[in-house]
C-alpha cells in the first residue's frame, strides 16, 4: 500500500532529523553495551543488530560488548548450580567460570555476531582472552550491611576487574570496517580466566579508545529513583546519596558505577537507556527523543 503524503513527509522529517547527528558522530566509535536481560526477545535482538549495522553504514565505528546474566543463570541452573551475587556481581567459582565462558563467549557472543552478520554488517566476535583483549584482575569485593562499622573484603572467586584494554586489535578491526563484538572475559598474566561484568568492560573500552558515546542497553527505563521515576544530569554526590539510601542496588551498581568512571576518564556522554523499546539505539543516536539517563563530566 503507498504511503499517505503525511506519512511520507514524517519519514522524510525523521531521516532529516538525523542528520546533524551523523555529522556529528561519522568517523567516532561508540561503544554500546548489550544486556544479557534486554536480548532475550527475538524481535528487540533484531532491531539491536538492525541499528548497529546501520551506524556502521552511515560512518560510525559501533563496537558491542555484551553481558549474558539470565543466559548464565539458565545454564546453571540445568546443571544444578547455584547462583549467588554480591553487590551486583555473580559469585564465580571454577565451575561456574566455565559455565561462564561457555555461555559468553560460546552461546551469546557468536549469537550476537550471527544476527549482525544476518542483516547486512561485517561482526567479529572477540573474548578478552583473544589477542590478550582484556587484561584482568581479581576484584576485591566489599560488603558492608548498616550494622557493621567498615566494609569487609569477600572472595568472590573468577569474578575480576579490568587492568587493562589492549585497543590494538579494536583499532585494526575498526579500521578494516569490522565490529568488534566483545564478550567480557578477562585473562591475567597467568592465564587465569576472570568473568567481568560487561558494564565495566564497556566502560574500559570506551575510555581506552576515548569514545564520544557509550551506550548501555539495559531491561529497565534507566536509573530510576524511590518513585520509580527516570533520573538523569546526576552528580557524584547525588549516585553516592543514592547508593548510601539503597535506591541504587543490584546490576545498576556497576552499570552506574562505569558511566561515572567513563565519563570522568575522558568519554563525552554515557546513556543508561531501555533495551526493551525497540531500536533503542537508533533513537539515542539518531533523534532528538532523550531516552533513559544521560551522565556527562558538566554534571561531575
Ligand atoms: N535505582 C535503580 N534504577 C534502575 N534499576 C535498578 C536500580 N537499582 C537496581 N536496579 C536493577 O538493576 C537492573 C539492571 O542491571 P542488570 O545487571 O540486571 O541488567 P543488565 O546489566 O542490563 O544485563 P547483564 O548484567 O546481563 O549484562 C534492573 O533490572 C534493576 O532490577
Ligand atoms: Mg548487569
Amino acid at each position: 500500500m503507498p504511503l499517505s503524503r503525511d506519512a511520507a513527509l514524517n519519514i522524510a522529517k525523521v531521516l532529516s532529523e538525523a542528520l546533524p547527528y551523523i555529522q556529528q558522530y561519522v568517523g567516532k566509535t561508540i561503544v554500546v553495551k548489550y544486556g544479557g536481560n534486554a536480548m532475550i526477545d527475538e524481535e528487540l535482538k533484531n532491531a539491536f543488530a538492525r541499528d548497529i549495522v546501520m551506524m556502521k553504514l552511515v560512518g560510525i565505528n559501533p563496537i558491542v560488548v555484551h553481558g549474558g546474566g539470565p543466559q548464565i543463570g539458565d545454564l546453571l541452573a540445568k546443571l544444578n548450580i547455584e547462583s549467588k551475587f554480591v553487590g551486583g556481581m555473580r559469585v564465580t567459582d571454577a565451575a561456574t567460570m566455565d559455565v561462564v565462558e561457555m555461555v559468553l563467549g560460546g552461546q551469546v557472543n557468536k549469537d550476537i555476531v550471527n544476527l549482525i552478520n544476518h542483516n547486512g554488517g561485517r561482526a567479529m566476535g572477540l573474548t578478552g582472552k583473544d589477542a590478550r583483549l582484556i587484561v584482568a584482575k581479581k576484584l576485591k569485593a566489599t560488603h558492608k550491611t548498616p550494622e557493621m562499622q567498615a566494609p569487609e573484603i569477600i572472595d568472590i572467586g573468577h569474578v575480576g576487574e579490568v587492568k587493562h584494554i589492549n585497543v590494538d586489535v579494536l583499532n585494526l578491526l575498526v579500521a578494516s570496517d569490522f565490529i568488534p563484538v566483545i564478550a567480557p572475559i578477562g585473562v591475567d598474566e597467568q592465564g587465569q580466566s576472570y568473568n567481568i561484568n560487561a558494564d565495566l568492560v564497556a566502560g574500559k573500552v570506551a575510555e581506552a579508545l576515548k569514545c564520544e558515546k557509550l551506550i548501555l542497553l539495559t531491561n529497565i527505563a534507566g536509573l530510576l529513583d524511590k518513585q520509580g521515576r527516570v533520573m538523569t544530569g546526576l552528580s557524584l554526590a547525588d549516585v553516592d546519596a543514592l547508593i548510601e539510601d539503597g535506591t541504587i542496588t543490584g546490576g545498576m551498581l556497576p552499570k552506574i558505577g562505569c558511566a561515572l568512571d567513563a565519563v570522568r576518564n575522558g568519554v563525552k556522554r554515557a546513556h543508561i537507556i531501555d533495551g526493551r523499546v525497540a531500536h533503542a539505539t537508533l533513537l539515542e543516536m539518531f533523534t532528538n527523543e532523550g531516552v533513559g539517563t544521560l551522565i556527562t563530566n558538566e554534571h561531575l
